[in-house]
């Protein structure tokens, strides 16, 4: 059997797509490992939305060249490609830019990297294939397994939003929601095959409007949540990413309703300032932002939420930035993710003028990081003392560790007898980054 290594990068969507690429290449004989030297086929899942994750790419690539010289020499062969957003972003530029690459596959083309591999090994000659059709891709993947107790389901894909500083339209495509039959069967297998919490996924999942089971009718997030909920064996769902104001009273109130949805949302605000939001292209104001959020807490009170932040916004003064630091403190924010605002080849805000230096953008950073910890030990040591529902996933070191309702990370010491299950822990410690507990 031959052997394929894959290196993921970027979002949650890149790890789907890397479970979907092995079960693709699995069909050709690929069996996975995460030895490179063993690899004879080595991939990078690339992500292009920041340059920090663009340059990412160039250190992993040196290290994979490196091991196929090593195995040359013990006369084997291997391939080295590269798949994912920075494939979609550069097209056939990619082998200018990135030297030593034999295949490239851009991030809705991936159900004929097989086809492409076995192309390569017959004529030497590098592959390409970077086209925008999500709705093939999905139609000619193979079935999908889980891998653990969670999974990662995509149901929408690409984003019509043009927020001005991202490149996500331009690498995944304009929006494209995925029929509910298909995504209904995927979830079963899912299910039957050990996973017991679901997280759909879209990058803009709150206007998934798939085809219904009907053929006719379209149905919308919230209707594909009860029909998912009813899945037996089935424990949690999630979604994410949700933007702010497409967020429909129905899916709120699906917080209220279906047990399986679990209580925490995923609403990036991005900025605190009406004015950087305006130039960023999104299309909410801070309180209409705050309005949604109302409306969560008072469908589902405990409801936890979490937001991405971009600081340093071209144009973005103290005082805008003290407003993102104002927000973090109206809001109380469970969990956070905050990025230097990175300049992007091809989108507007990489043309403004205003761009801010590299020292402002790390100071501020720094600050708002400091804070969202602040913000999120705040939230965890809330639990202190009390009980949380805890889906255990993985075992280390003598320890199980799983996730919270609250998308907490939960320890306690057992045996790994508990994976898989949901038990009920008391908490008897709390940092910014997870909790400990024993399980009762
Ligand atoms: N669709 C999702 C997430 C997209 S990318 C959404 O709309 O929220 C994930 C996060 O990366 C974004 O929320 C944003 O905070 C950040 N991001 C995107 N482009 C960026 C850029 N050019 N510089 C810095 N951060 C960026
Ligand atoms: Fe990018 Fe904006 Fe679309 Fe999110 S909503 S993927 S930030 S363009
Ligand atoms: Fe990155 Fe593409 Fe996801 S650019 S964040 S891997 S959609």
């Amino acid at each position: 059997m031959k052997k394929i290594y894959i290196k993921t990068m970027g979002c949650q969507m890149n790890v789907y797509d890397s479970n979907r690429i092995l079960d693709a290449m699995a069909a050709l004989g690929y069996e996975e490992t995460q030895d490179m030297n063993q690899a004879d086929l080595m991939l990078i899942n690339t992500c292009h939305i920041r340059e920090k994750a663009a340059d990412k790419v160039f250190s992993e690539l040196g290290r994979m060249k490196e091991v196929r010289n090593i195995r040359l020499k013990q006369g084997k062969k291997t391939i080295i490609g590269l798949t994912g957003c920075v494939v979609q972003a550069l097209g056939e530029e990619v082998f200018a830019k990135v030297k030593g690459l034999d295949i490239a596959v851009g991030p809705q083309s991936y159900h004929l990297l097989p086809e492409l591999v076995v192309k390569y090994e017959r004529t030497r000659e590098r592959q390409i294939k970077a086209t925008f059709s999500s709705e093939e891709k999905f139609k000619n993947l193979p079935k999908m397994n889980a891998r653990g107790y969670t999974a990662f389901l995509a149901i929408q894909e690409g984003c019509d939003n043009f927020c001005s500083y991202c490149v996500v339209p331009y690498t995944r495509g304009c929006e494209y929601s995925r029929d509910a039959a298909d995504i209904l069967k995927e979830a079963r297998n899912l299910v039957e095959t050990g996973a017991k919490e679901i997280m759909l996924l879209g990058q803009n999942v709150d206007c998934w409007h798939g085809m219904g089971l009907d053929g006719v009718h379209e149905w919308n997030l919230a209707k594909l949540f009860e029909e998912v909920a009813k899945i037996e064996g089935l424990e949690r769902i999630r979604y994410t990413t949700s933007y702010p104001v497409d967020i429909t009273d129905d899916v709120i109130a699906a917080h209220k309703d279906i047990d399986k949805l679990m209580p925490y949302i995923h609403l990036p605000i991005q900025s605190g300032s009406d004015s950087v939001l305006k130039a960023m292209n999104r299309r909410y104001t801070v309180s209409e932002y705050l309005k949604v959020i109302d409306k969560l807490r008072k469908a589902r009170p405990d409801i936890a939420v979490s937001s991405d932040f971009i600081v340093g916004f071209p144009g973005e003064t103290e005082e805008d930035f003290l407003q993102t630091m104002k927000i973090v403190e109206d809001v109380k924010y469970a969990q956070s993710y905050s990025f230097k605002y990175s300049a992007r080849p091809g989108t507007p805000a990489s043309l403004m003028k205003n761009q801010i230096p590299q020292s402002v953008k790390e100071e501020r950073l720094y600050q708002l990081q400091e804070k969202l910890l602040f913000m999120q030990k705040a939230f965890n040591e809330q639990f202190l003392g009390k009980n949380l529902p805890v889906l255990f996933i993985e075992a280390s070191k003598g320890q199980v560790c799983g996730y919270s309702p609250y998308m907490q990370n939960v320890h306690a010491v057992e045996d790994k007898a508990v994976l898989g299950q949901i038990k009920n822990v008391k908490i008897t410690r709390a940092s910014a980054s997870s909790l400990s507990g024993e399980i009762i």
